[in-house]
């Protein structure tokens, strides 16, 4: 079941967080997503009442830009990524936005292999974004 993302849940959120990921977000930087509900579309992935995967996304006008998504190492492959975009997709156009943007180190293909199959479009390039590897720009248009 995919729900928005509550205050009680960042505990299990960070710990999927520091698991995937080399320099996490903290969990003040998710407390403050969660605080700007008005801003955010947060969301979290649950197995039972365990979670498993999360997205956070900002809106900016008409856009959404897609700052986060993980999920547990365990239950990856299972179509858990594919689903939490898939319900940014459905609320984004539900709320007439124009457009999704996100960026992605270049050497990682698991997330690449998943914007690509949804469409997204690699529309730029940031040099050495992450230490010696770069970041691709990735869009898609909506509605
Ligand atoms: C990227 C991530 C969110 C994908 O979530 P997931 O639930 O494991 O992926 P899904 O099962 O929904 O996969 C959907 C598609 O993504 C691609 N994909 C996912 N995992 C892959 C892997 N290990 N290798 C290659 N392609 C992969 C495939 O195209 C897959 O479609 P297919 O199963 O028909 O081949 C997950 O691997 C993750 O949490 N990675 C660590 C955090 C991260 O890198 N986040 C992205 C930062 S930009």
């Amino acid at each position: 079941m995919i729900r928005r993302l509550s205050k009680e849940d960042i505990d299990q959120v960070s710990r999927i967080e520091k698991e995937n990921f080399s320099s996490p977000w903290t969990r003040d930087q998710f407390i403050r997503c969660h605080n700007q509900s008005l801003i955010f579309s947060n969301y979290v992935y649950c197995k039972s009442s365990k979670i498993i995967g999360y997205l956070v996304a900002e809106n900016i006008i008409d856009e959404v830009h897609m700052h986060k998504i993980a999920v547990e190492k365990k239950y990856q492959n299972n179509k858990v990524g594919l689903k939490l975009i898939n319900c940014m997709l459905y609320d984004s156009k539900v709320n007439s936005k124009l457009k999704i943007c996100l960026e992605v180190d270049a050497s990682n293909s698991p997330a690449l292999n998943l914007y690509n199959k949804l469409g997204f479009l690699a529309v730029g390039k940031r040099k050495k974004y992450y230490g010696s590897r770069d970041a691709i720009l990735m869009d898609m248009d909506i509605n």
